[in-house]
């Protein structure tokens, strides 16, 4: 194994990037705790898991729900289930022009990317910072970096993880936790997308070299350095 955690939360299991972060993990030997809504898509993500022989507990959570995210807390508590690594894959990944947007549909999508993700690292920080080896990794896009106007509300809400990563990191990692963020390209088989394996490599060095800021191509990590050096980019690029 490339690392000496042995516990990853990972939330969004219950399919796409989520399920099969979910079985890499469980090939690399680490037991999982495996959440999102949908109670019968995770237990089988967690049944195909088990196949390599470690223990993958799948446990309902609508991360829009405060007494939902306590309710996990409680139990791993209770459990006596301490996680080593906790990675916010989730997320409401909705594309829709501004214009026709609901007002619900952006309160649920802030609440799930956003609200939800910090109020989860808020209740199981205590329980990281005790071994001094806890990992937060916070899955975000390149839309967060460059705001895509296909998708205001959700490239503003990764903006936000982006936020959330670089404070966390201050604050928490005195503590022994160390709080990293992954900026996603598009993923998959489609032309210029980046392969699923190419993701998870990336991911698993990052994880062993203890990085704070990781993208997963060379061309895309200095075009949004350079767009964070010279903002007024963005407009021209
Ligand atoms: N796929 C890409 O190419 C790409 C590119 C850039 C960034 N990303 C990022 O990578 C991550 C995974 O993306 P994906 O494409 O795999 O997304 P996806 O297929 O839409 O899966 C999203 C996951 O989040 C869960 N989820 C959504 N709302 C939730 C809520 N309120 N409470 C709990 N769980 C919730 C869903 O499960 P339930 O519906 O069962 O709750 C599902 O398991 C996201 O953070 C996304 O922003 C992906």
């Amino acid at each position: 194994m490339a690392d000496s955690s042995r516990i990853v939360l990972i939330t969004g299991a219950s399919r796409g990037l989520g399920e099969r972060l979910a079985l890499h993990f469980a090939q690399k030997g680490y037991d999982l705790i495996l959440t999102a809504r949908s109670e019968e898509k995770l237990k089988s993500v967690a049944e195909a898991a088990s196949a390599f022989g470690v223990r993958a507990v799948a446990i309902p959570v609508d991360l829009r729900s405060p007494s939902s995210l306590r309710d996990l807390a409680n139990r791993l508590a209770g459990e006596r289930i301490e996680v080593d690594i906790l990675l916010h894959n989730a997320a409401d990944v909705t594309s829709k022009p501004f214009l026709e947007t609901e007002l619900e549909e952006i309160d649920s999508l802030v609440r799930t990317n956003v609200i939800g993700m910090l109020q989860l690292t808020r209740l199981l920080a205590p329980s990281l910072a005790r071994h001094r080896k806890g990992i937060v990794i916070m899955i975000s896009s390149l839309a967060g970096y460059k705001t895509n106007p296909s998708q205001t509300v959700y490239s503003i809400s990764k903006a936000a993880v982006n936020a959330a990563a670089d404070a966390l990191a201050a604050e928490l990692g005195p503590q022994g936790i160390h709080v990293m963020k992954v900026a996603l390209p598009t993923i998959g088989e489609s032309p210029g997308a980046v392969p699923f394996e190419q993701y998870t490599r990336r991911l698993d060095r990052a994880i062993a070299r203890r990085e704070s800021e990781v993208f997963l191509t060379f061309s895309s990590a200095w075009l949004m350095r350079l767009y964070r050096a010279f903002p007024s980019l963005k407009r021209l690029l």
